[in-house]
């Protein structure tokens, strides 16, 4: 019998990637919607895990939050949670790449006419974690300046996902940090929903009735 109850992981906001100890390079994900879908999922009975990178909103009250700052940490606390979850929503932006060495001391600016750093690739960590879903829904978003459909299409095959929800960056269409965006939703069967102007409250309980719905009913 299917469990009324999830548990339900959600990564929010931005990794950052040190280049020494007072810089750092990141995105400009703010940990609103993560946190809107937190409290969604909670005001609806499931428990719920936020992993937290850096946000610029207030925490949720009563919910449990594990603050991370680089992806490494991040991959490191969902792999803790993973056996315990029920569903993963991966909606953290986390950094593509890291300052392949970190500074032990502050680079000086005297001491250089420009600064060349070079970037390593970080691990895709959604599409680790859907290698070994098992029974678990596993949600991605996307960010995507051109050819939404297409590319988000291609990241739920990619990654393995049971539905992603994308969002095109565009002049006049800037997600972070906005009261209402405009998302198309997949799911794993091709079904699409394009959802427009709408809160990231409203976002989270489309999302939540999505996952309810596949993973309850
Ligand atoms: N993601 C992840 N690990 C990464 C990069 C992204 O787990 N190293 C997750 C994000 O949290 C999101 C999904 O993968 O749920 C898609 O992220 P997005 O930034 O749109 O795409 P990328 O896979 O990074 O590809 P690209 O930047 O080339 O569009």
């Amino acid at each position: 019998m299917k469990r009324k109850r999830l548990n339900i992981l959600v990564t929010a906001g931005a990794t950052r990637e040190k280049i020494d100890p007072v810089r750092f390079i990141s995105n400009y994900a703010t940990g609103y919607f993560g946190f809107q879908i937190a409290k969604e999922a909670k005001k609806r009975g499931h428990r719920v895990i936020v992993i937290a990178g850096a946000t610029t909103q207030a925490r949720p009250r009563d919910i449990k939050a594990i603050d991370v700052q680089t992806s490494a940490q991040m991959k490191r606390q969902i792999e803790q949670k993973f056996t315990w979850s029920d569903c993963l929503i991966m909606n953290a932006a986390v950094c593509d790449f890291r300052p392949g060495k970190t500074a032990k001391k502050k680079i000086k600016r005297e001491a250089q006419k420009a600064l060349h750093i070079s970037l390593q690739k970080n691990p895709d960590i959604l599409k680790s974690f859907s290698s070994k879903k098992g029974a678990r829904m596993m949600v991605g978003f996307a960010l995507e300046s051109e050819n939404l459909e297409k590319n988000a299409r291609a990241k739920l095959r990619d990654k393995n996902l049971d539905l992603i929800v994308a969002t095109s960056i565009k002049s006049g269409s800037y997600p972070f940090g906005q009261a209402k965006i405009s998302s198309l939703l997949i799911d794993k069967n091709g079904l699409t929903r394009m959802v427009r102007q709408a809160t990231k409250a409203r976002l989270s309980r489309i999302l939540l009735d999505n996952i309810e719905k596949t993973m309850i009913n």
